[in-house]
């Protein structure tokens, strides 16, 4: 069985390892220092031995549909050819570097942060389908904002091309490849989700979306090694019937595989933004600190408004507790149909637990097949940036190396 220090091809594209840093938001924004903060964010990872990082969503457009605050846009040729001395750095170091592309769809800014609507009066959400009654529900009590666009199928094309461009800037920018942002509610997860996607016309398969995506990128950036987040809407509450099952999610993988993709990587999410993609337990100290309260005033438009998304965050750590691999069992089920690699992250946490997911058999064999073929961490970055010299073995040399140069102090 392969180990975390065994090299994996994906796309024709070798990583030198298979520890990934998982897609996190940098919030690096779009200013002239954009490349610097990303670098001082990334290249640490690299720097000790990440065969691959994954960038965080990044948006395909140049307004609208960007889900959260200061994200870094890959609509400007410009601005994203000056991200190639990050592209540089992390090859110095050895390692490869995807950046993942995405739309919010419904989820974007201009639904959910009362600031940004009011600097932003005339965006409008572009939607797969007209907005699920939950979220007209939340709209008609003020807690969210929606002036949906129900997308025409020419519309669908267009934006699917924006994919493209911006997969050709990042080609052009030196990264690797492309990871795309299929979950976390973002517009793929609208498109594939029945709890969506109503349409009529070719899309009402969502899976017609990720295809042409697909075609777009491989036109437009050539055979860059494309890899995208599968959601099975397994955490969804009881009260939405219409969602994705696990037999959903490993079927779409398969089809997947079958039009072209290169990885996949599966994850168990709800059909709402919600704690579901990130369990454990609730971050009471970004709440309270004072430096960031005027911040969330602004987003949800009072203090008091603030006060009551933090009390659904608390409750909702309660729900989605920290469960260790938690995609582990999905991811399993996909390997056993798939023949291109499966990506795993989410709760992983300890190099013994990485090499079972892999299927080491050192210990005796258990009679468990492998969950994925890399393994992937989000959060451990945050608090260790290093963190991937702690967890590759010491005896290919690599410690001694990071050692001298001091890795480890800093
Ligand atoms: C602050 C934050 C930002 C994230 N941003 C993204 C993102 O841009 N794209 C994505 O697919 N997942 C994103 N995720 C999810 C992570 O990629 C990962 O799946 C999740 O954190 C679970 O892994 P972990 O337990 O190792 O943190 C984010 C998670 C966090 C905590």
């Amino acid at each position: 069985m392969p180990e975390l220090e065994d090299p994996l091809e994906i796309g024709g594209v070798e990583l030198p390892n298979r520890l990934y840093r998982a897609p996190l938001l940098e919030c690096a924004g779009e200013g002239s220092d954009a490349a610097d903060r990303l670098r001082s964010e990334l290249e640490p990872a690299a720097e000790s031995g990440a065969g691959l990082v994954f960038q965080g969503a990044a948006p395909v457009r140049e307004s609208g549909g960007r889900v959260a605050p200061s994200m870094t846009g890959f609509a400007d040729d410009e601005f994203v050819a000056g991200l190639s001395e990050l592209t540089d750095a992390v090859h110095d170091h050895g390692g490869r570097i995807f950046v993942q592309l995405d739309h919010g769809g419904l989820r974007s800014l201009e639904a959910w942060h009362a600031e940004y609507r009011r600097a932003n009066p005339d965006l409008r959400q572009l939607a797969v389908s007209r907005p699920p009654w939950p979220l007209r529900l939340l709209d008609r009590l003020g807690f969210l904002h929606f002036d949906a666009r129900v997308l025409t199928t020419a519309e669908v094309y267009d934006l699917a091309a924006d994919f493209g461009r911006a997969a050709a800037r990042a080609a052009d920018a030196g990264y690797d490849g492309i990871h795309l942002a299929g979950a976390n509610m973002g517009m793929l997860q609208q498109f594939l989700s029945p709890f969506y996607n109503r349409r009529d016309d070719e899309f009402a398969d969502g899976v017609r979306f990720l295809e042409l995506v697909h075609d777009e990128i491989r036109e437009r950036a050539g055979d860059l090694p494309l890899v995208v987040k599968v959601p099975a809407e397994t955490e969804t509450p009881p009260f939405v019937r219409r969602r994705l099952s696990a037999d959903d999610a490993v079927e779409i993988c398969e089809r997947l595989g079958r039009v072209g993709y290169d990885a996949v990587a599966p994850v168990r999410v709800s059909t709402f933004w919600d704690m579901s993609i990130v369990r454990g337990e609730f971050p009471e100290r970004a709440w309270r600190d004072e430096r960031f309260r005027e911040g969330y005033a602004a987003a949800f438009g009072s203090r008091w408004r603030a006060a009551l998304v933090a009390a659904a965050n608390r409750a909702e750590a309660v729900v989605y507790d920290f469960d260790a691999a938690w995609n582990a069992d999905l991811a399993r089920r996909v390997r056993e149909r798939v023949s291109i690699p499966v990506l795993l992250e989410g709760g992983i946490r300890t190099r013994e637990q990485i090499d079972e997911l892999l299927g080491d058999s050192s210990g005796g064999d258990t009679g468990i097949s492998p969950a994925c073929d890399a393994v992937g961490m989000g959060r451990p970055f945050y608090a260790e940036p290093r963190l991937p010299a702690r967890l590759l073995r010491e005896e290919r040399g690599q410690r001694g190396e990071l050692e001298r140069e001091g890795a480890y102090e800093r």
